[in-house]
């Protein structure tokens, strides 16, 4: 007898997907394994680390703790999505100038993380993006650099969300 499937359908970085889904099977691992969106981490698998943040209909949740079907009906962007589209191009130049990131693992959804606080929060102060990627783990870099590359996006936004 083959396992239980369950249709869903929903939108990622755009696109409608149309998929037959394990019940058990987190978004994360859909993301990854069935669509190939590679660049949205596991890392605890949790809810702990933030490795694998997207958002779900505009809102950043954890990929590892989201239920693939879950996710049916909704709006899912992945780091290749917010990467695709330039929404963060000036974060990502801003990470790359500011040594903000080394083994890279964190920073997919340290990014998320920090467009996230830019949206709502356009001109933070170091302890608000402090506070806002304190979900985001980072074993390398000690989260100096990456305060820095916010608030100097923030700055070179000029406040605009
Ligand atoms: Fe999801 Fe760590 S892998 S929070
Ligand atoms: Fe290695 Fe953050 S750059 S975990």
């Amino acid at each position: 007898m083959s396992a239980t499937r369950l249709p869903i359908a929903l939108t990622v970085n755009g696109e409608t997907i149309t998929a037959e889904v394990p019940p058990r099977v987190h978004l994360a691992d859909f993301l990854r394994e069935e669509l190939g969106l590679t660049g949205t981490h596991i890392g605890c698998e949790h809810g702990v680390c933030g490795a694998c943040t997207l958002r779900l209909d505009g809102v950043i949740v954890r990929g590892c703790l989201v239920l693939a079907v879950q996710a049916d009906g909704a709006q899912v962007e992945t780091i290749e999505g917010l990467s695709d589209t330039g929404e963060i191009a000036d974060l990502q130049a801003a990470f790359a100038d500011r040594n903000a990131l080394q083994c890279g693992y964190c920073t997919p959804g340290m990014l998320m993380a920090a467009q996230d606080l830019l949206r709502a929060e356009p001109m933070p102060d170091r302890d608000a993006i402090r506070e806002h990627l304190s979900g985001n783990y980072c074993r390398c870099t000690g989260y100096q650099a990456i305060v820095d590359a916010v608030e100097a996006t923030a700055r070179s936004r000029g406040g605009r969300a």
